[in-house]
Formats: structure tokens, C-alpha cells, sequence
């Protein structure tokens, strides 16, 4: 079973190609799309998902993508699963298959990611559906105060249990606790958290006997609050980062594929080639499994109108491109010429994910 399991992995990291997160839930997507006035419907939404996953060339730097559960359930326009067609194209379909952050009792301003009830049936039918690999993200806030030690281990169990049972049923669990970026924080309690986080993520992860061979890790970066009166530098970002992997995620997992947060798109770009250049012992493939840094031009550029899908895969493929680059620690500026009014517009700030 977990020779199944290694290959899958192996896929997913192979070299030069990263993950695209496309698994934003209805409510999400919409709020994506009146902030540029698209009309969010199932065929608009099925559109757009089409238009990302028939970028010419993207397949090239792409090696999964996360699906939402509307998504997966639905047909391109020549009525093919959406699952069948990725896997026509080499890539892999996965699946979100949390049900979201909830408030948890009695903390205030924290959440537990719920959604184990039920989850070994949803699994088994995501697996029918074509499915390979499955998400749940937790998230973890920062204030002076936060987070609690029982929000950290509500949700490094859940994201243990949730793992255990995605092996069960022969699909790749992506471990994502995200540590956000909101906050005044200097970048070293962001490392502070991050790394009890992934502590206590290993734990649970050892504690229900998931194999850390057939699994990715999906965690946040290493960065300073949003709203920090210093923000790091670019080398502040990688070095913390990467001594903060190598201090707590285990050699044995095969990859760590960074979420963007809420980074500028170009920003985690060049933070993933950052890492990637920084010598020393990596015993990990890194690369990206990005949702808004991937897609954020490329639905911008789309904005609903059946004549700009062209440029919306265009703007698709040259981040997949630039990452792909930077997975390999390959990226330069240059590559960015094409792409130069791609500046983060006013409308995208305060955006959240899944
Ligand atoms: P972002 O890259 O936009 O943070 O999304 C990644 C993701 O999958 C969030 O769960």
C-alpha cells in the first residue's frame, strides 16, 4: 500500500514542478470574484476552473492540482470529469477535504479545522472520483498572547487523524498547518510559533501512526506580521526559514510545498528561490503548492470574459514557469519582464483562503 503511496508522493515533487491550489470553496471564490465583479454561478466558477487546468504548457511546472468538492464533481466543456482530464495531462487531481475553521469554545479569536466525522466514506468516494491526494489546512493565529497550547494540539490531532485516514484509504495527505501572516509580529516569534506548531503537528503525526514517507508537508514561511514596523529581508526570510524545517520536520518526509499566505505572488516567488539557493542540508524537495500566487493574475487577467481566457492561462503558466524556476532555486528577475504590470492591486489585499 505504501509503495502506492511513495509514487504518488514522488509525483507530486517531482523536480521543477510544484502543486497549484485550486481548492477554494464556493463562498471563497466568490468573494474573489466580486472583487473584480464576475459573477460567481457553477458555470462561471467551472469556467474558470477549466480555464486554469487547459493552460497550454502549465503540465510542465504543475504536477497536481487541489480541487474543491464542487469542483471535482464537475465536467470540462467536452463533459470529461475535470479529475480525468488533469489526468490525461500528467497531472494529478487532489482534493480539499476539510470542512473548514471553526471557532473554538471558550478561546476567543481561535479555531479548530473540523471535518473528521464522516471522513473515511468522503475519502473512499473522493478516490472513485479519481482523486490521489488530499489537503486539510489548520490555521493558527498569532497575537502576543496567541495561540493557545490547546489550539496548537486541537489541531496538530485533527491534522494527525485526518493524515491516518488518507493512508487508509491509498490517498497522499498534505499536512498544512498555517501559522497566518496577520499581526504586528517581528519574524522571530513567527518562527517561535511556526516551530511548536510543527512540533506539535509531528507528534500527532507519530502519536497516530501515519508514515511520514507518504506524506507532504504544506507549511507557511517564515515571515514577519503584515502589519510588523519592520518587515525581513529577504535572507531573513530563507535562513529562518529553513532552520526553522530543519529544526522540526523530520528527514523522512519526502517534500515540504509552501503555502503563499497572502503573499505578493512575485514575493513568494522569489522567497521559494531563496530557500532553495541557501546552502547547507535540505533533506526535503521544496517547492509550492500556491493557491493566490498562482492564481491571481491569471484571474485578473481572465476577470469572467470569455475573450481574455487566453491571457488568463498565459498569466497561469508564467507563474507555474517562474516557480517551477524558483523550486530549483533557478528563478531571475528576468522572467518576470513579460509579466510587468502584474503589480498587486489595492482589491486583493484582505483576501483570505481555505
Ligand atoms: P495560498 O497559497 O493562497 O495561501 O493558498 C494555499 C492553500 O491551499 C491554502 O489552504
Amino acid at each position: 500500500m505504501n509503495q502506492d503511496l511513495e509514487s504518488i508522493v514522488a509525483a507530486l515533487v517531482v523536480r521543477g514542478k510544484g502543486i497549484l491550489a485550486a481548492d477554494e470553496t464556493v463562498p471563497t471564490l466568490t468573494k474573489r470574484f466580486d472583487s473584480l465583479g464576475i459573477q460567481s454561478t457553477e458555470e462561471s466558477r467551472r469556467t474558470y476552473r477549466e480555464m486554469l487546468f487547459s493552460a497550454t504548457g502549465a503540465a510542465e511546472f504543475v504536477s497536481g492540482v487541489i480541487m474543491a468538492d464542487e469542483t471535482i464533481r464537475q465536467k470540462n466543456s467536452g463533459g470529461m470529469p475535470l479529475a480525468e482530464f488533469l489526468s490525461n495531462q500528467g497531472i494529478l487531481p487532489g482534493i480539499k477535504v476539510d470542512t473548514g475553521a471553526k471557532p473554538l469554545a471558550g478561546l476567543s479569536g481561535e479555531s479548530v479545522t473540523e471535518g473528521l466525522d464522516g471522513l473515511r466514506d468522503r475519502l473512499r468516494a473522493y478516490h472513485d472520483m479519481g482523486a490521489r491526494f488530499a489537503k486539510w489546512r489548520a490555521i493558527i493565529a498569532i497575537t502576543d498572547t496567541l495561540p493557545s497550547q490547546a489550539c496548537v494540539s486541537a489541531n496538530a490531532h485533527a491534522l494527525g487523524r485526518y493524515a491516518a485516514l488518507c493512508q487508509e484509504q491509498r490517498l497522499v495527505p498534505i499536512v498544512e498547518p498555517e501559522v497566518l501572516m496577520n499581526g504586528s509580529h517581528a519574524i522571530g516569534r513567527c518562527e517561535e510559533v511556526t516551530g511548536a506548531v510543527l512540533h506539535a503537528v509531528f507528534r500527532a503525526l507519530f502519536e497516530q501512526g501515519v508514515s511520514l514517507e507518504s506524506m507532504l508537508l504544506k507549511p507557511n514561511m517564515v515571515v514577519a506580521g503584515t502589519a510588523c514596523p519592520n518587515p525581513a529581508s529577504l535572507q531573513e526570510v530563507a535562513t529562518a526559514t529553513l532552520r526553522c524545517l530543519r529544526r522540526h520536520v523530520p528527514a523522512a518526509v519526502p517534500g515540504i510545498v509552501f503555502l503563499s499566505g497572502g503573499q505578493d505572488d512575485r514575493l513568494a516567488t522569489t522567497h521559494l528561490n531563496a530557500i532553495n539557493q541557501l546552502p547547507g542540508s535540505k533533506p526535503w524537495t521544496i517547492s509550492f503548492s500556491y493557491g493566490r500566487a498562482l492564481q491571481d493574475a491569471a484571474l485578473e487577467a481572465w476577470c469572467g470574459r470569455e475573450e481574455n481566457l487566453k491571457a488568463g492561462q498565459q498569466a497561469l503558466y508564467h507563474r507555474s514557469r517562474c516557480n517551477g524556476a524558483a523550486s530549483l532555486g533557478k528563478y531571475i528577475d528576468e522572467m518576470e519582464v513579460e509579466a510587468a504590470d502584474a503589480a498587486s492591486p489595492l482589491h486583493r489585499h484582505g483576501w483570505h483562503d481555505d
